[in-house]
């Protein structure tokens, strides 16, 4: 077995403090229920050193795995996901004299950001025996977790909301997952899925509620800060919202790499929500310490339909600490800055990940974001799948649900 060299010492709740060792299957935290994140010793490793020896690793997520959780380079379960590219959009409408670069996880395995926490928590998972995993999902969680199963040959059952196109579900099917469709959002199915599993050994996936999905959504602001040895790091990242985790995860990379002395500072990260469904926005506007559920959430973004994320407070804690701040769209916003993104750009992104597109010149209005910074949008998931006429069909009639 060679070993990764991965530096993880803990799990820790920061909301009650309680450490936890890792080294079996666990979830959130024993004492309080709330969100475990892992610690790492930094201590062992020399920062600028380590720094310098990524140019010669390949060009994965893998090749930050001391800052990773799995052990042993045999666990490690990868479709080549990370090191995706950072493309400038010259002169984007609304945003004058903005340096704006679009970093691009529509071109990651799967189709989308999720590949980053699932390629690394299922590894772990595996690493730690688990037998099968489940998850509940608006569509691309569930597309990844099913092909990182199928690839680490683990069973695999995702809970969707059945609003759902058939067409995930017949993804997820394809890598042999087991779909089960529940009616209402994310949220019921998440219940659901907890209330269907119990008993039967299987593993929990869902957003914040195991530790280690949020270490591969870190490798986002690793691979961010690693271009920025060369070019700088950005004033701000704009991040289309749901669950939250990308945040989280973003805010935790800059924090270790700051320990580590790589990075002087921590961009501005701001949370983009759709008005139908902005919990995480309403709460940065209140100064709340965490979000209060939204009432009659719609959107036509399935992956932002969140209307209680968990963990809210590591998601506040990350905009809050970061200075940045939150803005929403509408989903006519939303639309039409997915077409843009491809008309100006050649740019393929979903609904959600058109988002932070489509709230630039909001927060330019708002003075949030200013001439001459430089600004990353995230694009967290391919357009591919979408149809913008058949959303501009959906706009015409949606009506609230929950
Ligand atoms: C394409 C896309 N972008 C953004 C999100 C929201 O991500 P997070 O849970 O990290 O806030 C999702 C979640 O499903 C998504 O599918
Ligand atoms: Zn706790």
């Amino acid at each position: 077995m060679s070993s990764t060299g991965s530096l993880l010492s803990a799990l820790e709740c920061r909301a009650c403090c309680t450490q936890v060792e890792p080294n079996h299957l666990v979830g959130t935290c024993p004492t309080c229920g709330h969100a475990l994140l892992a610690v790492y010793d930094l201590t062992r490793v020399d920062g600028p050193r380590w720094w310098s020896s990524l140019a010669g690793r390949p060009r994965t997520l893998w090749r930050y795995r001391e800052l990773l959780p799995v052990q042993s380079s045999d666990a490690i379960v990868t479709l080549g996901e990370g090191c995706t590219p950072t493309l400038p959009l010259p002169e984007v409408p609304g945003a004058p004299g903005v340096r704006v670069q679009l970093k691009d996880d529509g071109v990651i395995p799967t189709g989308s950001f999720k590949a980053r926490g699932m390629a690394v928590a299922v590894s772990r998972a595996r690493e730690l025996g688990a037998a099968a995993l489940f998850a509940p999902s608006a569509g691309n969680a569930a597309i990844a977790l099913s092909a990182y199963g199928a690839r680490a040959r683990v069973p695999v059952r995702v809970y969707l909301p059945d609003r759902n196109t058939a067409a995930v579900q017949e993804v997820c099917r394809r890598y042999g997952a087991e779909v089960v469709a529940v009616a209402g959002t994310i949220r019921d199915a998440g219940e659901a899925g907890r209330a269907a599993e119990k008993g039967r050994g299987s593993f929990e996936m869902s957003t914040l509620r195991e530790p280690y999905r949020v270490e591969g959504k870190k490798t986002m602001g690793l691979e961010i800060a690693e271009r920025a040895s060369e070019e700088g790091l950005p004033d701000a990242i704009l991040y289309p919202t749901g669950g939250g985790t990308g945040l989280v995860g973003m805010y935790k990379a800059f924090q270790e790499l700051q320990t580590l002395g790589l990075c002087e500072r921590i961009p501005r990260l701001y949370a983009i929500q759709p008005d139908g469904c902005s919990p995480v926005v309403r709460a940065l506007r209140d100064g709340s310490a965490r979000v209060t559920p939204w009432e009659a959430p719609h959107t036509l973004a399935p992956g932002l339909l969140v209307p209680a994320p968990f963990a809210s407070e590591r998601i506040l804690e990350a905009v809050r600490g970061s200075h940045g701040g939150g803005t929403t769209v509408t989903d006519g916003e939303l639309v039409e800055a997915m077409v843009e993104l491809a008309r100006r750009y050649g740019v393929s992104a979903s609904p959600e990940a058109a988002a932070p597109y489509a709230a630039l010149p909001h927060l330019v209005d708002q003075r949030a974001i200013r001439a001459g910074e430089t600004v990353f949008l995230y694009n967290t998931g391919t357009g591919l799948g979408f149809s913008a006429d058949e959303l501009r069909t959906g706009l015409a009639r949606t009506s609230p649900s929950t």
